[in-house]
């Protein structure tokens, strides 16, 4: 039986870097143009009827890219969620982030509050942006706060199970995804939502992302369907 249209998607926007590469341009360029595709992508797929979609942003392991990097990278987020702020009118996406935020600049760490306020009351797509996100970093942080709630009495240990443990987590009000995509040819997780993923159908394209449109999401889709999910059933 074919599977439905996926609710969430999860997408690893990778090859930022070798996209700028191949134009002679520095790395900075490729976040843009990574950006610039991610914008396009959201307006379509919101169209078409999805729900959620994730991105891996800025992972807990990033931090260890050049300074220029970084920055480059945290500028591209200011920009993206001032632009966002100014045109918020004519958006029907949905914002908010995962990830530990505390280790943002302070000033960030308000334009990401402002972002989720004024796009809290948007009906379309929920677009949730990784950000200093680690799958580890998020599970040592639900244990931290569940230790502390059973510490007080505020849970008992006999409660915990796997949907309590779900609700400690930055993707508390998040269904799983049925689908993970990474762009660029890798073939691995790197420590993106890996306790929400363990049913995922995963798809790898060798398209870079700032070269991945709606057109790959739908053939990512269109293989979606045609899996035989069982979930270790038969
Ligand atoms: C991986 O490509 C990409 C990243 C680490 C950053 C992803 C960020 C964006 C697409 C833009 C910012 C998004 C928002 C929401 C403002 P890479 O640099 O590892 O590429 P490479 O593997 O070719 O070097």
């Amino acid at each position: 039986m074919e599977n439905s249209l996926p609710e969430h998607i999860a997408i690893i926007m990778d090859g930022n870097g070798r996209w700028a590469k191949k134009r002679f341009m520095p790395r900075s360029f490729g976040h843009r143009a990574g950006a610039q595709s991610l914008n396009k992508l959201l307006k379509e797929a919101d169209k078409i009827g999805i729900k959620h979609i994730t991105v891996y942003a800025f992972s807990t392991e990033n931090w260890s890219r050049s300074e220029d990097e970084v920055s480059a990278l945290m500028n591209l987020l200011r920009e993206y969620i001032d632009d966002y702020i100014k045109d918020n009118k004519n958006s029907n996406i949905k914002i908010d982030a995962i990830g530990d935020l505390s280790r943002l600049d302070k000033e960030l760490q308000s334009k990401i509050k402002k972002l989720e306020e004024i796009s809290s009351h948007k009906k379309g797509l929920n677009l949730h942006i990784g950000l200093n996100y680690g799958g580890r970093d998020e599970i040592i942080r639900a244990v931290k706060k569940l230790c502390l709630n059973v510490k007080n009495d505020i849970i008992s240990e006999n409660n915990i199970d796997e949907k309590l443990f779900s609700s400690y987590l930055d993707t508390k009000n998040i269904p799983d995804p049925e689908l993970v995509i990474r762009t660029s040819g890798e073939q691995r997780l790197s420590n993106f939502l890996p306790w929400q993923s363990v049913y995922s159908e995963f798809y790898f394209t060798d398209k870079l992302w700032p070269d991945f449109d709606i057109k790959e999401l739908i053939k990512a889709i269109e293989q979606f369907k045609n899996r035989d999910r069982r979930f270790g059933g038969r």
